[in-house]
């Protein structure tokens, strides 16, 4: 199928909240419809991913704000080399983790979240859907138990309850938040509802 244009759906959400998982199930969905799909991710592969990356074992070694400088550092990045090019060749991108995260996970941490907002405003492409995974922080905990110790400086319970909060009240009207503690199939079948009812808009 040939859209009108480029489309970039959104997954947000905790850790544990099935965000990679429900990105998968949409993008082997749009296959079957013969929609072709591009999968990125943030933190990305790339230079400002991968220090961040290797931080996230170490608690407390950045500061709130130094977080925020390398998020938005590799956000550009995917921004210009991941998403601007595919967009431009009308293709499909789902994108795991967007600007909501660090509005909501380096708000939870005390940045103020307009300012936040702001500033990947100024940056970032405008997605046509967000899907806002929504599950209680310690079920997502559970759900990822084995993965829990090489990203202590995310992953703490306390720290996910506010980050839950702030996701909560972002709101806009692309903007849907799932219940996500469902079966992964009844999850899936909401987005795909959501996903191809917008894409029947947009096809050729
Ligand atoms: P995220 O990308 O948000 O961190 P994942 O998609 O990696 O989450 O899922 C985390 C774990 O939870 C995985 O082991 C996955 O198989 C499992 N999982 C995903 N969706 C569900 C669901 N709806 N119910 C129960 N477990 C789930
Ligand atoms: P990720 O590798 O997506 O972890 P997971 O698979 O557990 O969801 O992201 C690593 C961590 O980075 C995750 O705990 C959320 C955090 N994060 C921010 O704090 N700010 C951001 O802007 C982004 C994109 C991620």
């Amino acid at each position: 199928m040939r859209l009108k244009r480029g489309v970039l759906i959104v997954f947000e959400g905790i850790d544990g909240s099935g965000k990679s998982t429900q990105a998968n199930n949409l993008f082997h969905a749009l296959s079957e419809r013969s929609f072709k799909a591009v999968y990125f991710s943030e933190p990305t592969q790339g230079k400002w991913g991968r220090i961040i990356k290797e931080k996230a074992a170490f608690p407390e070694s950045l500061s709130p704000e130094e977080e925020l400088k390398l998020f938005q550092r590799d956000r550009e990045e995917n921004v210009e080399k991941n998403l601007k090019p595919a967009l431009r060749k009308k293709q499909m991108v789902i994108l795991d983790r967007y600007y909501f995260s660090t509005i909501a996970y380096q708000g939870a941490k005390g940045i103020d979240t307009e300012r936040i907002r702001k500033l990947n405003e100024k940056i970032a492409v405008e997605p046509d859907l967000v899907f806002i995974l929504d599950l209680d922080a310690k079920k997502g905990l559970n759900r990822i138990e084995n993965r829990k110790k090489k990203d202590l400086l995310f992953e703490r319970e306390d720290y996910l309850v506010r980050v839950r909060q702030l996701f909560l009240q972002i709101n806009g009207d692309n903007i849907f938040h799932v219940n996500a503690d469902r079966s992964e199939e009844e999850i899936s079948k909401e987005i795909k509802q959501i996903v191809f009812a917008y894409l029947n808009r947009l096809t050729l």
